[in-house]
């Protein structure tokens, strides 16, 4: 099996922020001020080596707001779009954060990149296929850094499901079923951009379906996808009875509702490996499951957590057979010492200032887009697809 993942950041570690040439200084600009924004403008100022140079919002006011909220001054913030800011020659911009819903993550990824701007990319990557190759063939032509936002993978816990998989120890992998959710949980806190097709594009599939895909799919060395039966649907977003419209009085966001709350998909992986998905925003359930990775000498069980935020829930479990006897060995939890998104974002710098690959690379998460890509057609059509991946 060809082991695209080690490009990725199990084989990246962040360079310590005290141990950074402070004296070269990266020139960062912010596109969409909205909240993901937030986690990003902390770490970069965590950052003795970055400059926050700009900011541009579609709302007129966001930007300037946001710069004000964090203390920042001198920040150009007088820009209509990502184009006039990509634009703006004077800011002599390095590297910028797009961190603008779902629908806008293609046009600002692609133009800073023709422009010769490194470009750290929200996740998911894209909404469909044909915009993540349109982004890559930017990439591609640039040189540039691209990187997509799946700081999950930058958990030790997470790189320890790698080490076990990859160490050939349990044997071959057949089967794995993953995903989980949230027995009620659409995200709608700050609006409706993450439920309406017109910004979301997509809905529980892309806001934390992706990271399930990728706890797996990293892990054994991102086969690629062959074909895909996918399922989708939206009963408790376009109920205006659902819970969290009632609690926040905005039964309207039922008729806004446009994308998957839920999503299920049997998919065929290279290398003779099936992969059994499913996610929830809302369910009548808790949980539809742990991750378990079954493989021919063992199989791992990976505890799902509550919310679903892309980490595992609780200590790892190993089945296995020791001298004829059915064991089980619990994996400790590792604690944290550094927060996801300051790792995040240090590892991105680290790549652009040293002219090294992307800690995590488009190559891999093209995979993730076509099963995403591939359960939503499928879902449409009814029937199993085979996944065509255009050439870059
Ligand atoms: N990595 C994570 O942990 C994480 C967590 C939450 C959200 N996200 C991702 O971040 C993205 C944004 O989510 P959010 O919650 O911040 O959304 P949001 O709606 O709060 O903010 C997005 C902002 O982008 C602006 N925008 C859209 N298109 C633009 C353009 N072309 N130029 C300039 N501004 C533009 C919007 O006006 C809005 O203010 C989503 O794709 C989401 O999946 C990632």
């Amino acid at each position: 099996m060809a082991d695209k993942s080690m490009e990725g950041l199990n084989t990246f570690t962040a360079q310590d922020s005290a141990t950074v040439d402070a004296s070269r200084k990266l020139r960062v600009a912010i596109i969409g001020c909205g909240w993901i924004a937030d986690a990003h403008i902390k770490a970069y100022l965590a950052q003795p080596d970055v400059e926050i140079v700009a900011g541009a919002d579609l709302i007129p006011g966001k930007a300037a707001a946001f710069f004000a909220k964090h203390g920042i001054e001198g920040v150009k913030t007088d820009y209509a779009s990502h184009k006039e800011l990509i634009d703006d020659k004077s800011l002599a911009l390095d590297a910028v954060s797009v961190c603008t819903y779902n629908r806008q993550h293609a046009a600002p990824a692609i133009y800073a990149l023709e422009n010769g701007i490194n470009v750290l990319l929200e996740k998911p990557f894209t909404v469909t296929l044909d915009e993540a190759v349109e982004v890559m063939r930017a990439e591609k032509k640039s040189g540039k850094v691209l990187s997509i936002g799946f700081q999950p993978r930058l958990d030790e816990n997470m790189k320890m499901i790698k080490k076990i998989v990859q160490s050939g120890e349990l044997g071959q992998i057949y089967y794995i079923q993953t995903g989980g959710g949230r027995r009620r949980g659409i995200p709608t806190p700050f609006g409706t951009s993450f439920i309406e097709d017109a910004t979301a594009g997509i809905g529980a599939l892309g806001d934390i379906g992706c990271y399930s895909l990728d706890m797996v799919l990293n892990a054994i060395g991102y086969p690629k996808p062959l074909t895909v039966t996918g399922y989708k649907s939206n009963f408790f977003g376009t109920d205006p009875n659902y819970c969290g419209y009632k609690a926040s009085k905005r039964a309207e966001y039922a008729s806004k509702f446009g994308v998957d709350d839920f999503a299920a998909a049997f998919v065929r992986l290279e290398g003779g490996i099936i992969l059994d998905f499913r996610i929830s925003w809302a369910m009548n359930m808790d949980t539809p499951g742990d991750t378990i990775i079954l493989v021919t000498q063992g199989g791992l069980l990976i505890p799902s957590t509550e919310c679903w935020n892309g980490t595992v829930g609780g200590p790892m479990k190993i089945y296995h057979e020791v001298c004829g006897q059915q064991v089980c060995t619990e994996i400790p939890i590792i604690n944290m010492k550094k927060g996801l998104f300051d790792l995040k974002i240090r590892t991105f710098l680290d790549a652009v200032k040293n002219g090294t690959p992307a800690p995590v690379p488009s190559s891999q998460i093209l995979y993730n887009q076509a099963i995403i890509d591939g359960i939503a057609k499928s879902a449409e059509l009814g029937h199993e697809i085979e996944i065509e991946i255009p050439e870059i």
